[in-house]
Formats: C-alpha cells, structure tokens, sequence
C-alpha cells in the first residue's frame, strides 16, 4: 500500500478558478476583487457562492447593494489578477491601475470588465457567515460570453484559456481528456 502523510485540516480543495468579482456601491463607485473561493452551488435556479472576509472593501459593498458580477479572467492577465487580490478598493481605483474598461451589465449596478472573456450577473439571495469569511449565494441574472472565444455556440477552452489557482499558485489548464459520458457510451 502506498504511505500517504496526513496532514491537518485545511483548505485543500484544488485546484479551483481565480476570478475578477466586481461589486458598485450605493453612490455608484466600484470595485474589483480577487476571489478563489467561489463555486456553483446550484443548477435551477443557477447560482454561484463567493466568499468574502469582513474586512474586504467588496464586503461592505456587497453589503450595500446585494449584487455582483463574476469576471472569469483569462491567463493572459493573471497579472492584473494578482494585483485586484493584493490592493484594496478603499485605496486604489483597480479599474485604471489593470487598465480594465468598465462594460454596462444588463440587471445589476456592478460593471462588466472589458478583458474578461466571460461576466457572470448576480443578486444575492443569501448570505452564510461561516467563521472568518460570509458566504453569498448568487442567483445568475445573466451571462455574457465573447464571441472571440465560441466555436459552435460553445465556449472553447483553449481560446479562453482559464486561470486557476492552487495553494499559493496560478496555473493553466492542460489539455482536454474527454466528454462527460465517455465511460458509459455504447
Ligand atoms: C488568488 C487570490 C485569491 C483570493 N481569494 C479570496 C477569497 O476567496 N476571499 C477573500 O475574501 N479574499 C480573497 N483574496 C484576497 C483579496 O483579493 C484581497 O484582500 C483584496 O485586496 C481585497 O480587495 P478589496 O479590499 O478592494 O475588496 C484573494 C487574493 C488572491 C491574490
């Protein structure tokens, strides 16, 4: 049998997505923050969560304004991606620091980032505190996709190469493997 170590609790689920969430304010100002502990949490109606600590700038916006929009970054600015995750929004305007222009979304007051190949709109229905970061389940409003990176109506992966991230880490993905049903298929 092979020796496994044993290690203590921690958060070792990887590797999971690096996104770019952005979130307005009540008097309209906006933010962008990086975010890895994000997820689909539900198919109909669709829903992601994000979680924020407290202290996070975008906290007391999401508290404010109950809405958000997930940007799924590509690898050619994980750079700019780094950078929303290490200033604060309290200091810095991180729109004009990654040089992001700011696209309309269509059911929420936060914007779209133009360099984001795919935008996600949320509400909040739901908030979780769970010790040092609150958990928002967002139901999906509306999705955007750039047409550079569809082929046959679907999003093809090795146009829009996606970010991810592991412990301390940002990585690519590698090649695809199969389809889903692949094992089973007659
Ligand atoms: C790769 C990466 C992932 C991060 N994931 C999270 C996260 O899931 N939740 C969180 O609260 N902060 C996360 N952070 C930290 C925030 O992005 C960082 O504290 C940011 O400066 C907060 O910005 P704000 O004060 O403008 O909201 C992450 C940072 C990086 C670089």
């Amino acid at each position: 049998m092979q020796l496994k170590k044993q290690k203590s609790p921690y958060t070792a689920l990887f590797p999971v997505p690096a996104v770019l969430v952005t979130a307005a304010s009540g008097d309209g100002k906006d933010n962008i923050v990086t975010l890895a502990w994000v997820g689909t949490v539900n198919s109909e109606p669709p829903m992601l969560s994000i979680s924020v600590r407290q202290s996070r700038h975008t906290h007391r916006l999401l508290e404010e304004t109950g809405e958000f929009v997930v940007n799924l970054p590509g690898t050619d600015i994980v750079r700019e991606v780094d950078m929303c995750g290490m200033v604060s929004g309290k200091d810095e305007d991180k729109f004009s620091l990654c040089g992001f222009k700011r696209q309309p979304a269509s059911r929420v007051r936060a914007p779209l980032i133009d360099r984001c190949p795919v935008n996600i709109e949320c509400v909040v229905r739901n908030r979780l505190s769970l010790g040092s970061h609150d958990m928002y389940i967002g139901e999906i409003l509306a999705v955007h996709v750039d047409e550079a990176i569809l082929e046959g109506g679907r999003i093809d992966l090795n146009k829009m190469k996606p970010l991810a991230y592991a412990p301390g880490e940002y990585w690519s993905l590698g090649e695809k493997l199969s389809t889903m049903g692949f094992s089973v298929k007659k």
